[in-house]
Order: C-alpha cells, then structure tokens, then sequence
C-alpha cells in the first residue's frame, strides 16, 4: 500500500512538475513577447510613483489635464499600437500626428509627459519608455478623478516613426455612426462592450464646438433643451474651438454620469448618442448596464485600458527608449 501510495504520488509529483516546467516556459515566452506589471521593478522602482506625483501635481493645478492624458494614451494605442508615436514633433523624415485631424488644435498634455520624462531620466537614465509614461499616467488620471484603478503592464518602447495620415485613419472620428464605431474598435482587436466601456472616458473632460455641431443642429435624438442650452456658445459657424463638458454632471469626476446622460438623450457628441437609441440593441443594453451599475462599469473599464494598452507594443530589442518624448534618440 506505501509503496503503491508513493508510486502514485511520486507519478503526481513528475506530472507536477511537468506541468510547473511547461507553466514557467510559457510564462517566461510572455516576459519575452508580452508586457508585465514588474517590467521596472528592479531598473527603476521607483518609475510608478514618479509618474504618479507629477500626474497628481499636474491636476491640481488643473483638473481637466487628467482627462487630457487619458486621451493621449488612446490616441497613441489606435495609431500602429501603444508606442509613443503621437509624441513626436514633425522632422525632416515624417510628418507627426500632432497635426492630424483628431489632434489638432485638441489634444494636450505634451507638457505634463516632458515633465515626467525628465524626472526619470534624472532617476533613472534611458529605462523607462514614452509610450509607457503614457499608459501609466492614464491610469493615474482616471484614480485620481475617482475612478477605477488597474495593474498596468510596461514594456512598452517607443517608436522611431510616426504617421498624420494613419492618426487620421484609425482614430475614430465624432461624426461616425454605431457600425462605423464597432468597425474601429474592432480593427484594434476591441469589442463592442470595450467600446462602451472606454467610451465612458467621456465623463471627464470637454470638447470643442467643432466636434459636437452637427449634434446640436443635425441630430434628432438629442434633449431639446439641451440642444438648445449648447447653442449658445456654439452657433451654426464660428466659436469653433469654445468648449463644452463631455459629461454635463460631472465634468473633472470619473463616475458613471456618461451612461445616465446616454439614456437621457444628453450625449454631447454624435458617437456618444450612437451607443443608445432606446432600441434595446446590444450597445443599449450596455449604456443602460453602466447606467445603473458604476462598479460594471468600472470593472469593464479597467478590463478595457488594459486590452487597448495591450495593442501592439513594440518590445525586446524594437524601436528605442526616447531620451526626449517629442523626438527620436
Ligand atoms: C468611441 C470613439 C471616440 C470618439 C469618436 C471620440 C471623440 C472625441 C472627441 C471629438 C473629443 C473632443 C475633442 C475636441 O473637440 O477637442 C474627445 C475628447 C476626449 N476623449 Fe474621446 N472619443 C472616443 C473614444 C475615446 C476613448 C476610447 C477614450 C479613452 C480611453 C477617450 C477619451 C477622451 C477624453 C478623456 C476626452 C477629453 C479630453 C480633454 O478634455 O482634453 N475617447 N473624444
Ligand atoms: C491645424 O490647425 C491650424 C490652426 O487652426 C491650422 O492652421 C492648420 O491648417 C491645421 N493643420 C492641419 C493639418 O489641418
Ligand atoms: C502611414 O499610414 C498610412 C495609412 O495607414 C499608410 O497608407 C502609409 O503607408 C503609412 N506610411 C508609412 C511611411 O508607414
Ligand atoms: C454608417 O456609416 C457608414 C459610413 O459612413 C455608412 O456606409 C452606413 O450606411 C452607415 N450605417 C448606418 C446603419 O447608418
Ligand atoms: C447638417 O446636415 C446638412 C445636410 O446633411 C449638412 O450639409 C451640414 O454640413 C450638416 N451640418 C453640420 C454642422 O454637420
Ligand atoms: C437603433 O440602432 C439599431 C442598430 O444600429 C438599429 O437597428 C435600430 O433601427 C435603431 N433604432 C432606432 C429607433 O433608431
Ligand atoms: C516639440 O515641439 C514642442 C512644441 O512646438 C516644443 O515645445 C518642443 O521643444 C519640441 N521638442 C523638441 C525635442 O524639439
């Protein structure tokens, strides 16, 4: 009986072990193609909350720069994957993404990145990446607002190119309708219900008369008065770049107001409205989950940036660690 019971279990433990042996082989595949939460854990450990500091900092002298680096972070992820690409100036070789449609004259936050980037340059020379600097400020951002925190994983390198007319591809514009928008998260590998759920970035932050004009004057789906509050500011021409809060509730708080304005036709953007019609479709059924459900939502989400962090990293020995974000080494 022992010795069949040792038997048995000395098979187990051979059984164990290959298993263990294939688990780490597998795993150590990923350290290699993959990112991980630990990437600066021994090169420069203090890398998170240098990030953090400034970040903080940053929003405390102005609460909408979190929402600001939140979109920098997408709008690197959507232009040939998470690699800082939308940080660097024009040279002589490319024209940068800067200039791109969905950028110009809107995206911000280059300042808060630089400032970071020379913090840990001085702490730790040529280690951390642009394009990581992005995921993690993102993430510091949406906590700090108040919403949900997640582990992000790092290893990201950073790019030696980058591509206006790509940017004006692959970011997805206002105007688009629902099918265009599950197309354009779909070609970066994301769902419908991560659609939705990063689309709940939207609580935070504003946007410009430009952006949401054909939805005052154009759409039909959307509150009266509400139409009629926003067209004050933004008339049928001119005051192109005057702002308005994504989230008319709560605009420098990360919660679920997006969703509650959705299902009260008070989107402020044409593609926000796109995700509920009140025809119980599938992206209905999401808006009105969100709606009633903040910690859904905020588990879909942390689900999400980490998925759209995920989008084709450079890694190993591609691309370089920028010494200065908005130019290559
Ligand atoms: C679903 C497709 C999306 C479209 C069509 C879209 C479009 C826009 C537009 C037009 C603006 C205002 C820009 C301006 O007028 O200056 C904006 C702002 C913003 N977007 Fe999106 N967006 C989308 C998804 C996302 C995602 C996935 C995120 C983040 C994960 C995000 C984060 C933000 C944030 C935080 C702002 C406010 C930025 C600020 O105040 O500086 N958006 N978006
Ligand atoms: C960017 O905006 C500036 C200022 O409005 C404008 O002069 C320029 O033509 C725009 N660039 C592109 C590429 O659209
Ligand atoms: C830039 O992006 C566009 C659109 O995706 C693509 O057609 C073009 O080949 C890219 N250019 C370079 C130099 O990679
Ligand atoms: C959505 O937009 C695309 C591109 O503009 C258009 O071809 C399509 O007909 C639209 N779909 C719906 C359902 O409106
Ligand atoms: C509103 O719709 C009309 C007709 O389709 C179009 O010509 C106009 O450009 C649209 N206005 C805006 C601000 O999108
Ligand atoms: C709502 O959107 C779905 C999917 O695009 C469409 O099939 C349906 O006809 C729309 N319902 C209304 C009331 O517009
Ligand atoms: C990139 O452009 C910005 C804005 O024009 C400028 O402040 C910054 O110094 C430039 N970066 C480099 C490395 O030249």
């Amino acid at each position: 009986m022992g010795a069949a019971y040792n038997y048995y279990r000395g098979n187990n433990s051979l059984i164990h072990l290959a298993v263990l042996f294939a688990a780490a082989f597998s795993s150590l595949q990923i350290v290699h193609s993959k990112l991980s939460p630990h990437y600066y854990s021994s090169s420069c450990s203090q890398a998170p909350s240098i990030v953090q500091s400034v970040v903080v900092a940053a929003i405390q002298k102005e609460a909408r720069i979190g929402a600001s680096l939140l979109r920098l972070h997408f709008h690197d992820c959507f232009v040939n994957g998470c690699d800082g690409s939308i940080l660097l100036n024009d040279t002589d070789k490319f024209i940068g993404e800067q200039t791109a449609n969905p950028n110009n004259n809107s995206i911000r936050g280059f300042h808060v990145v630089d400032d970071i980037k020379a913090q840990l340059e001085k702490a730790c020379p040529g280690v951390v990446s642009c394009a990581d600097i992005l995921a993690i400020a993102a993430r510091d951002s949406v906590v700090y607002l108040g919403g949900p925190s997640w582990t992000v994983p790092l290893g990201r390198r950073d790019s030696t190119t980058a591509n206006r007319s790509a940017a004006n591809t692959f970011i997805p514009a206002p105007t688009l309708n629902l099918t265009a928008l599950i197309s354009s998260f779909s070609a970066q590998g994301l769902a419908l219900k991560d659609l939705v759920a990063l689309s709940g970035s939207h609580t935070i932050g504003q946007a410009r008369c430009t952006s949401f004009r054909g939805r005052i004057y154009n759409d039909s789906n959307i509150d009266a008065s509400f139409a009629r509050s926003l067209k004050r500011n933004c008339p049928m021409s001119g005051n192109d770049n005057e702002l308005e809060r994504l989230d008319i509730q709560t605009p420098t708080h990360f919660d679920n107001f997006y969703f509650e304005n959705l299902v009260a036709s008070k989107g402020l953007l044409h593609s926000d409205q796109e995700l509920f019609n009140g025809s119980s479709t599938s992206a209905d059924c999401l808006v009105k989950k969100y709606a009633c459900d903040p910690h859904a939502f905020f588990k879909d989400f942390a689900r999400a940036m980490v998925k759209m962090g995920n989008i084709k990293p450079l890694t190993g020995t591609q691309g370089q660690i920028r010494l200065h974000c908005s130019r290559v080494n």
